[in-house]
């Protein structure tokens, strides 16, 4: 070859390499900085010593880079989408140059969000509130693992899940995204979940930080109560949960705290989320929740997410003018990069991809329902089915022959196949029903080969009651739907179905109700039946797990993480704060996106969510907090308290002939001088029995649990006097109690 064919032919291949540089998306960073000896990927040093090393070679530009994100990209049609992006709600590019991998955010509560977009798979579990009636913290772990490995598996290194607001009001329309009303059992539930996650090389969080307890006004209301009772209630379930897993980041909240926004909030984010709860991760925005720049910074807001409108060029400002100082811009950065290396996201960067794996996935989930299910009614023993003698069973309702349904929002899982039904009109796309393809009917007739099983869809009562009546047995399955940035404005079940139950009843003297729902709900006809699961939404698991429970290959062992209330009348605000603001505003034709002009709402119940507020008003709930039944039966004895060790032990016994699992419950009442006219939650544990077996539980009573909060020393203080211990299986069924003295 002539040396100008040679020069043509090298230039060629530059050229072309330039070219394909120039048009090909650029890859995460495949070498780890190890590869390249940087002195921050010794291992051996702490996350914190190892973010120093790296932001000691950052310039400005990088720092402010690694403190907000991109945009709205997939979220909001029409926006653009970073090359390098993997496609989640949020993405803040690394620095490559010193072997920082991007951060790539998904919303996973439930599962992976949006797996869809590149014809992925994510296994859906059960909702986080049917996770928290499993009250059992290694299904928790487990929870978090799954996503965590999907995560992974799909490229991503942070997960934005981990809902952990208090249902003090079950109409809000995420109850179902959170872990019900008591704090200690939600904060260890999703502090467990969060280390799954961590356990994976993702990076965890727990949101929204504070008290988005409801949806109506949420991106104005201000949540008010006193700091004593916030201490014990909302702030007490986060502090739990960071004890345990370290989270990555803390999202905070939409709303408005003591009249500032959580994401500028001094008191939130400063003085207890960070001195108090010493939380070393980082403090990201909810989507579009950041107001401001300096105070935002300054009160604590470490990351904006998705843009950068108060934390891009704006902070970059502030940081020149001195108006923030360079120390935060470095602390903000710290956290964020001590977070990494500690998820080890870093260490382990996400590459390559792998299929995600639904057979595990599915087994994950699964089992994780068959603990959450709540049997809430069993007249007569119906329950468990007995295959053998039953000939026919009509199933009805709630598109049981096709599958389960899911929560909406942006929690909300792909469906294998799509399975939009029934949107309500003018619903937008990420807040419609879908139903997971996991049919009951299947799973059913495997369970009574020989029976015959056929299904009516319950949209007409009197049919449905006419096709019930010659059955065996009938089981309707009832739905109450709940998406993200609305509440329901009743806990009444919609479309009728109360009269579809009823008529059933009347026509079919063998009835049972399974009830897919995100929350709690009236059941007028409760007497009527002779069975009632409440299933939550159980997950693609949940068909299979609901078979199980009723043909009795599996024990129900779930209980009641939430109380449920006879009528709205018995709730702390018979109707949700701000519903007249929210009426004018849709008489007004406003859309449901416009935010609703500012509003307090008073919390006036303060710690007393939940069975706190039955127990202190003297209401009869209809079914208590902590309670759901087994298809065998348990005898509690023998307890003693330890004053010194700060313990209790007791027996329980499954006094009956089947194996199963029992969660006894320990309360505690505080001594007069706490003022309290309610028992606590203070610990629990997941016993399973065989048939006749007894064991001897002991439990630790954790001193902050029995504490109060007192405001003016901002700590807990353990009062000393007599605190009554009571023990049993929900929180209105304590057949054993007893005495602890603090000196
Ligand atoms: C929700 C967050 C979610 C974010 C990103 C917001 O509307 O409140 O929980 O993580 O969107 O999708």
């Amino acid at each position: 070859m002539r040396s100008s064919q040679l020069v043509r032919h090298v230039f060629a291949l530059c050229l072309a390499v330039l070219l394909l540089l120039a048009f090909v998306p650029v890859a995460a960073p495949q070498t780890p900085g190890a590869a390249q000896n940087l002195p921050w990927m010794n291992k051996s040093l702490s996350p914190d010593q190892r973010a120093d090393l790296v932001l000691e070679q950052m310039t400005l530009d990088e720092k402010i880079q690694l403190v907000h994100g991109t945009g709205w990209g997939v979220l909001r049609p029409g926006a653009p989408v970073p090359a390098r992006s993997n496609l989640g709600a949020g993405f803040t590019p690394g620095i490559d140059r010193l072997g920082i991998p991007d951060i790539n955010l998904a919303d996973s509560a439930a599962g992976v969000r949006m797996a869809a977009l590149q014809s992925r798979y994510a296994t859906l579990l059960p909702s986080p509130l049917g996770l928290a009636a499993t009250w059992d913290l290694q299904a928790a772990q487990l929870y978090g693992a799954v996503i965590g490995r999907e995560l992974r598996d799909q490229g991503f290194n942070m997960s934005i899940g981990g809902g952990l607001d208090l249902v003090r009001e079950p109409r809000n329309g995420r109850t179902w995204e959170y872990a019900g009303e008591d704090p200690v059992l939600a904060g260890s539930i999703v502090g467990m979940l969060a280390k799954g996650v961590q356990s994976q090389h993702v990076m965890g969080d727990i949101k929204h930080y504070a008290v988005n307890d409801q949806e109506t006004g949420r991106n104005t209301l201000s949540a008010e109560m006193n700091k004593r009772e916030l201490g014990e209630s909302d702030l007490l379930a986060f502090e739990i949960a960071i004890g345990i897993a370290e989270p990555a980041g803390v999202m905070c909240a939409y709303n408005r705290v003591y009249g500032d926004y959580s994401c500028e909030n001094d008191y939130l984010l400063n003085e207890v989320l960070k001195k108090d709860f010493a939380f070393k991760g980082f403090v990201l925005s909810d989507w579009d929740a950041t107001h401001s720049t300096v105070k935002a910074v300054k009160n604590g807001l470490d990351m904006e997410q998705p843009g950068d409108g108060f934390l891009g060029a704006p902070l970059k400002k502030a940081i020149e003018s001195g108006e923030i100082p360079q120390a935060r811009l470095d602390d903000m950065v710290h956290r964020i990069l001590r977070s990494m290396f500690a998820a080890g996201v870093i260490d382990q960067q996400v590459m390559p991809r792998r299929v995600t794996d639904p057979f595990r996935g599915l087994e994950d989930s699964q089992q994780i329902a068959e603990e959450s299910i709540v049997l809430l009614r069993n007249a007569d023993g119906l329950l468990p089915l007995s295959a053998a003698s039953l000939k026919s069973i009509a199933l009805i309702g709630s598109h049981a022959d096709i599958g389960i349904l899911s929560g909406g929002g942006s929690a909300q899982v792909d469906a294998p196949g799509g399975n939009v039904i029934d949107p309500k009109p003018g619903s937008a796309e990420w807040q419609k029903p879908v139903w997971f393809p996991c049919s009951p009917l299947k799973y059913i007739r495997k369970k009574a080969p020989n029976a015959k099983v056929e299904y009516n869809d319950g949209k007409d009562a009197a049919a449905a009651a006419n096709f019930a009546k010659s059955y065996d047995v009938a089981i309707v399955f009832v739905n109450q739907f709940l998406t993200e940035g609305r509440d329901v404005e009743t806990l009444t079940l919609p479309d009728n179905q109360d009269a579809l139950v009823r008529a059933v009843a009347a026509a079919n003297p063998h009835t049972i109700v399974v009830i897919e729902s995100g929350t709690t709900i009236t059941m007028p006809w409760l007497r009527d039946v002779k069975g009632v699961l409440a299933t939550w939404y159980p997950g693609i698991g949940g068909a299979q797990a609901i078979s199980n429970i009723l043909f009795g290959d599996i024990n129900p062992s779930g209980k009641l993480p939430i109380t449920f209330a006879k009528t709205e009348a018995d709730l702390p605000h018979p109707q949700i704060p701000g519903t007249d603001v929210l009426q004018k505003a849709r008489s007004e034709h406003k859309p449901e996106w416009v935010p609703l002009p500012p509003f307090d709402v008073n919390y006036t119940e303060g710690a007393k969510a939940g069975y706190k507020w039955f127990d202190a008003e003297n209401k009869q709930p209809l079914f208590p907090f902590g309670f759901g039944l087994s298809y065998t039966t348990f005898s509690y004895s023998d307890l003693k308290v330890d004053d010194k060790l700060r313990q209790v032990t007791f027996m329980v016994k499954n006094a009956g002939a089947r194996a199963g699992a029992e969660i006894p419950q320990v309360y505690a009442q505080l001594p007069t001088a706490a003022g309290e006219t309610y028992k606590r939650l203070v610990a629990w544990e997941r016993v399973p029995l065989a048939a006749g077996e007894s064991k001897t539980i002991t439990l630790p009573l954790n001193p902050v649990y029995l504490s109060i909060f007192d405001e003016k020393k901002d700590n807990w203080t353990l009062l000393s006097g007599e605190y009554k211990v009571l023990v049993g299986s929900s929180s209105r069924e304590t057949p054993l109690n007893t005495t602890l003295h603090v000196q």
